[in-house]
């Protein structure tokens, strides 16, 4: 999905030819309906911002806790801007089957978090609406106009009675966007060491370094298993893993070292075919950047010649 770049906010640019600020002392005390976001880390921003309170259960809170620390979004807030996050998620809105949230094309104002039922994502493509994705209880949708700040890259309409809770932009801007703007400048530089993503443009990178996910895993672990589905592909961080290929006219593996700064997984995604190989971790702990398929589909297409034409390394 291309985003045209002068749809992208300027307001970093904006913000950063503004006189330093001292950061006021903040009373981190809590006023019910009333969280300065002063106390949370964003005492630079032009306005102070009083995200919405709305109370919930402890059972919507730790459902919605759940959902969020899943997400690759939200799973680098500190508990305190998780925790105001949280409160600002209004909901549940109960919706029937066939219900449209979201039309593609318009402007956006919330993202939603699905706690039951299921959407289809459509897109028009070449002329017909078409199902490029199911989002699921645990899932997220509406992220994107609110990231690059774009309209609606996708509609977004429910397949079942379903249910939903909805994070407003400006909550988005103030709290997670700040977290989001630190998760892209410590990738960036793990990937800019990786060839694929070396020359990429910024924008696109930033894209990408939106969908990671860190992972970590012990000695010994099989990250990836020959012949399952594949449904993530992997940058390392840190570490090494070893890959191993056996055939049946082969019994002895053929073994490949991916090393920090490589990636692997790739296969299995571009070819649409099982995994080729197993992968296990070889050092003490390996440190990984996953990616889901569906962003690998959506994000990579520029990187798949260079992701082919590699895969001859493997002999
Ligand atoms: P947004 O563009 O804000 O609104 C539509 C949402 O559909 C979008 O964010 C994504 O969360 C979701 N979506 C799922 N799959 C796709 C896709 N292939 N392209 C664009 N949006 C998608
Ligand atoms: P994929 O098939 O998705 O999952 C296993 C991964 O191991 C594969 O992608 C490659 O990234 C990697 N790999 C390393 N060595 C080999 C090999 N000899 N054959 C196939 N894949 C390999």
């Amino acid at each position: 999905m291309a985003i045209p770049e002068h749809l992208i906010s300027e307001d970093e640019d904006d913000d950063a030819e503004e006189e330093p600020v001292t950061p006021p002392k903040v009373n981190l005390t809590r006023h019910r309906g009333s969280i300065s976001a002063e106390a949370f880390g964003v005492w630079n921003k032009r306005e102070a911002f009083t995200p919405p309170v709305y109370p919930k259960t402890p059972e919507q809170t730790a459902e919605l806790t759940s959902v969020l620390s899943r997400s690759f979004l939200f799973h680098t807030l500190d508990m305190k801007c998780m925790q105001v996050v949280l409160l600002a998620m209004k909901g549940p809105l109960v919706l029937e089957a066939g219900h449209r949230l979201i039309q593609e094309g318009h402007s956006g104002e919330h993202l939603y978090v699905v706690t039951e039922g299921s959407f289809d994502c459509i897109k028009v493509i070449n002329g017909a609406e078409m199902v490029v994705k199911v989002c699921v209880k645990g899932d997220l949708f509406g992220e994107l106009a609110l990231l690059y700040n774009c309209p609606r890259a996708a509609s977004v309409q429910s397949r079942e009675a379903s249910v939903v809770w909805e994070l407003d932009r400006g909550t988005f801007n103030n709290i997670v966007m700040e977290a989001v703007q630190r998760k892209r400048d410590q990738c960036s530089e793990v990937l800019r060491k990786v060839a694929i993503f070396a020359n990429m443009p910024r924008t696109e990178l930033e894209r990408i370094i939106d969908v990671l996910k860190e992972e970590t895993y012990p000695q010994g672990t099989v990250i990836i298993r020959q012949g399952d589905l594949g449904e993530h592909f992997y940058v390392i961080h840190e570490g090494e893993v070893m890959a191993s290929k056996q055939t049946p006219d082969h019994p002895e593996p053929t073994t490949f070292v991916h090393k920090a700064g490589d990636y692997f997984g790739e296969l299995a995604l571009l070819r649409d075919a099982p995994r080729a190989a197993s992968v296990v971790a070889t050092s003490p702990e390996v440190r990984l950047l996953s990616m889901d398929r569906a962003s690998f589909r959506r994000l990579m297409g520029p990187a798949e010649e260079f992701l082919q034409l590699h895969a001859a390394r493997y002999g």
